[in-house]
């Protein structure tokens, strides 16, 4: 699936909805963290659905601006409508940050080259048809010296989404050192909290997946911290 058809998808099947609901900040600010020092800087948030973790930058981060960028404009509608004050729901300690929601495509962005500090990215980069494209991207608009974070899942991991770019550890690297990105280091994403939903299976599967990602090789996600040379 590509294009229009994939946009579509995101527009009118994805769960935005329960995402607005049930946001897990300690989840994503695990993974946020990883690009501190925040405060000051100018951040984009790639794939940003319903915008929890670029509210989270600019309220806990305290970012001074902070994108969030999506090619859904049913995702990007519930950013805009989320959170108080739009801008700093989801962390107490919010403090106003200017945020800007774009609606573009995360394969070619609509920014010039060296306009961020930082990047953030969780669960959406190997959903882009051309991943290395992505990975060039991100790369093309931050400067020298900028720090990224890419979420991205281990081989074994299936979502019901129609494209999803499966690979190791070694395999995201060759991606992110292809674009011309430095691995800093790698840390584990465990996945979804347990109790996300009260579902027997689902339960006991995602008990299963947090023991099975104890081992190395089988972490369910990868946290690449990156940096620009
Ligand atoms: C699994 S969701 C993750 C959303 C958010 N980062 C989160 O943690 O909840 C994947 C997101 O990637 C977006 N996406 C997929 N392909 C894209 C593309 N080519 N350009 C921009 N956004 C894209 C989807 O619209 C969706 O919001």
């Amino acid at each position: 699936m590509h294009g229009p058809a994939l946009r579509e998808f995101y527009d009118r099947e994805y769960h935005f909805g329960e995402d607005v609901d049930r946001p897990n900040p300690e989840r994503l600010w695990r993974a946020v963290r990883e690009l501190e020092p925040l405060a000051g800087t100018t951040l984009l948030d790639l794939g940003c659905g319903v915008g929890w973790a670029t509210r989270l930058a600019a309220a806990r981060g305290r970012v001074r601006d902070a994108v969030g960028l999506d090619f859904s404009r049913t995702a990007l509608h519930a950013a805009a409508t989320t959170g108080p004050a739009n801008g700093t729901a989801g962390a107490p300690d919010g403090a106003p940050a200017r945020i800007t929601w774009v609606c573009g495509d995360g394969t070619a962005l609509p920014f010039s080259a060296g306009t961020f500090d930082r990047a953030f990215s969780f669960g959406s980069m190997e959903h882009f048809p051309d991943v290395a494209a992505g990975f060039r991207e991100l790369a093309r608009v931050l400067r020298p010296g900028a720090i990224a974070v890419t979420v991205v899942p281990n081989f074994y991991v299936r979502t019901a989404q129609p494209v999803e770019h499966r690979d190791t550890e070694s395999g995201w690297r060759r991606l992110i050192t292809g674009a011309g990105l430095e691995v800093v280091r790698v840390r584990a994403d465990p996945g979804p909290a347990i109790f996300k939903n009260r579902r027997p299976l689902r339960i006991m599967l995602r008990v299963g997946l947090r023991l099975l990602g104890l081992v190395p090789a089988f972490r369910y996600q990868f946290i690449f911290v990156m940096r620009k040379p």
